[in-house]
């Protein structure tokens, strides 16, 4: 190796980095509209229960194969089982985050672009969901945002692992928090508020189907950043004197507490200011919510404040997507950071312009007639994540050894010790809920 491996420089870099990986679009954008459409309390409650069942351990997992091997996804596996195809579900791990990041990129482009319509107002007599349909049906507009999105990512990852990704998420991360804070106090302190959190808090098991387990398990993968190998990146930046059940408690906890407020920030104001329906779907950020500032004293000003925590949220969660591609790219293929960190994100940057062009008005005459983001994200959420979870459950577990895994962990003793537990969830409970879930979706699917 040329290049000399960074380490976190702090245990709160650590665990400020994984958990700006880990809050994103996904806690922000993603968690509160499928709350919606599963029904509100109910799905709060399977969400949880997935959580702590099959995403825990699995934080557990990947933080150790980092921590332990100092590599890469692939060359963690490389490390780990040499001369055996493992290292391909670290290749897979890659491959995911040029999925994700291409389409993550393009809505966070919509995000930054937000920004600056709330600055212009959100007045009622606007259509906000022609608002929104004409921003995402353009071409030059969206590309300029997700080019400047991909740049902004591109810039903290050259800068490396402590003076790039550390150095933004001690800064951005409180910045997020504080936002979120006040923008749950204005939606607490609306007149007719308690009826949002009635729907949000208190559940109804009645609207509980199968579809809602298969929903919150994706969702507990994708906004705990697992089962694509960016902890394990995130993790091989760990000194050996790092703690493991710990820290990952921490990032799973700040996780969820920021998912959790984020519904507390929509769903109050949502009922009290409007009189549609919680269960939007994708729009519920960029249509429904608008709508509500519109109605809101001062709603430009907490509109503008929604799109900057979204886009900075957004932003801590790129720069681990392109950290797995640049880590691989830098250990495996011994490029420099720097150079890495540009060729990829402008190939990753390239893989996006589909997303845009899918929704564009051009669509109708060229072969992307259909929903292009939305197969991105389907089948990085309904294939590689939960495969890549499944396979990393089961070399845990059966090939490195769910025991062996353990030891490791607690070789630095925090207030968790990785139990006897940690054998069972790792090699039948996460494994067979995930395969179900698999089946099932793909089924679904082809149906
Ligand atoms: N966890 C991020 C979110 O909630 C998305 C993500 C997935 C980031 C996979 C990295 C890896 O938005
Ligand atoms: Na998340």
């Amino acid at each position: 190796d040329l290049q000399k491996r960074e380490n976190w420089t702090t245990r709160l870099g650590f665990i400020l980095a994984a958990a700006g990986s880990a809050v994103g679009l996904g806690n922000i954008w993603r968690f509160p509209y499928v709350t919606g459409t599963n029904g509100g309390a109910a799905f709060l409650f399977i969400y949880l229960i997935a959580i702590i069942l099959i995403g825990y351990p699995l934080m557990v997992t990947e933080m150790t194969l980092g921590r332990k091997t100092q590599r890469n996804p692939v060359g963690a596996f490389k490390a780990l089982a040499p001369n055996t195809p493992w290292w391909l579900v670290g290749g897979l791990g890659v491959l995911t985050g040029f999925v994700i990041l291409s389409y993550y990129s393009v809505v966070a482009g919509w995000s930054l672009a937000y920004i600056f319509k709330a600055l212009g107002g959100f007045v009622p007599e606007m259509a906000f969901g022609e608002v929104f349909t004409d921003h995402i049906t353009g071409v030059g507009v969206p590309i300029f945002w997700h080019a400047v999105f991909m740049a902004l990512t591109i810039g903290v990852i050259s800068a490396g692992v402590v003076k790039g990704i550390q150095r933004a998420v001690k800064t951005l991360m409180p910045i997020l928090f504080i936002l979120l804070v006040v923008l749950i106090i204005r939606s607490l302190t609306l007149d007719g508020a308690s009826e949002g959190l009635r729907f949000y808090l208190s559940p109804d098991f009645s609207e509980i189907t199968a579809q809602t387990f298969m929903d919150a398990i994706a969702q507990a993968f994708f906004t705990l950043s697992l089962g694509m190998g960016a902890i394990i990146t995130y993790g091989s930046y760990l000194s050996e004197d790092a703690n493991i059940g710990d820290n990952a408690a921490y990032v799973v906890g700040l996780d969820t507490l920021i998912a959790v407020m984020a519904g507390l920030a929509m769903f109050p104001a949502l009922f009290a200011l409007t009189d549609v329906s919680p269960d939007a779907g994708p729009g519920l950020t960029f249509i429904t919510l608008p709508a509500v500032f519109a109605e809101m004293p001062l709603g430009s000003f907490f509109g503008f404040i929604f799109f900057v925590l979204l886009s900075i949220a957004a932003l801590t969660s790129a720069i681990s997507l392109l950290e797995v591609v640049v880590a691989w790219a830098v250990d495996e293929k011994d490029i420099e950071r720097k150079k890495a960190s540009i060729i990829v994100g402008i190939i990753i940057f390239i893989v996006g312009i589909p997303p845009v062009l899918g929704y564009s008005a051009w669509s109708d005459f060229s072969f992307l007639g259909f929903d292009v983001l939305d197969t991105y994200d389907w089948i990085a959420n309904s294939i590689f994540l939960p495969l890549g979870g499944l396979l990393t459950a089961v070399f845990a577990g059966y090939v490195w050894k769910a025991r062996n895994l353990a030891d490791e962990a607690n070789k630095v003793g925090g207030v968790i010790n990785i139990g006897e537990w940690y054998g069972f969830l790792v090699k039948i409970v996460v494994p067979i809920a995930i395969a179900v879930v698999m089946v099932v979706t793909i089924a679904q699917t082809l149906m």
